[in-house]
């Protein structure tokens, strides 16, 4: 088959400035869903079931329906009954955060559940806390537990942010898709922008493994 190279050279610019845009969305869908996947974790473990219960049907609603469903959803229903105009990149970055809050949250409580109650009882027992249980002794082993889920959790986000393309927010497939709108032509397009997301989630992933061995327990 002819491999029209010339495509490809004319859309390189785009598909880097798509991939870049790419990269920032899952960036901070990662960092806002951590910071509020956190407070979810704290609130599903509230003590009372009532309490927990908002915290648990948060959980249930995003990880129980698809993300490009929860993507229509808060780009053309939530998103513009509060805002006058709604900017697709800022309908990504809100439901992969919330998205990815779900899921994170999980990770943390699996983190904290996996240290052994004799290191809180031990804690206790030295005159700490809750608070100080939690700050000075759990989160801190329970942190480097969480590492390779989170890194997971950014690479799952850098694949799924492509949704954005139907909404047509300018990341990576946005750009392939233009370039298969203009030329008509399937092979060149996606094979490039397939090529470039797997040259982003393998060096991400060589990167976590670093930061995993620098973290490592013992
Ligand atoms: N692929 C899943 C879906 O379409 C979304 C997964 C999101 N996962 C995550 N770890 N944030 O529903």
């Amino acid at each position: 088959i002819d491999f029209r190279f010339e495509i490809i050279i004319e859309y390189l610019p785009f598909f880097m400035k798509g991939m870049l845009w790419t990269i920032m969305m899952s960036l901070i869908g990662v960092l806002m869903g951590t910071i509020l996947g956190f407070f979810i974790a704290l609130g599903k473990m509230l003590p009372s079931k009532l309490l927990r219960l908002p915290f648990i049907w948060y959980i249930n609603f995003f990880r129980g329906t698809p993300l490009l469903v929860q993507l229509f959803l808060f780009h053309f229903a939530v998103l513009p009954a509060i805002l006058d105009s709604v900017n697709p990149i800022v309908s990504v970055v809100v439901t992969l955060s919330l998205n990815s809050a779900a899921y994170v949250a999980e990770i943390f409580r699996a983190g904290i559940q996996s240290i052994d109650r004799g290191q809180a009882e031990a804690a206790h027992s030295l005159g700490m806390n809750k608070i100080q249980v939690m700050r000075y002794v759990i989160l801190p082993q329970a942190f480097r537990r969480m590492i390779p889920p989170l890194g997971n959790e950014f690479i799952v986000l850098l694949k799924d942010s492509s949704l954005g393309a139907i909404i047509a927010a300018p990341e990576l497939l946005y750009w392939g898709r233009a370039a298969t709108g203009q030329y008509y032509r399937v092979w060149e397009p996606y094979l490039t922008v397939a090529l470039i997301y797997l040259i982003l989630t393998l060096t991400l992933t060589y990167l976590l493994n670093y930061v995993e061995r620098r973290f490592a327990t013992t």
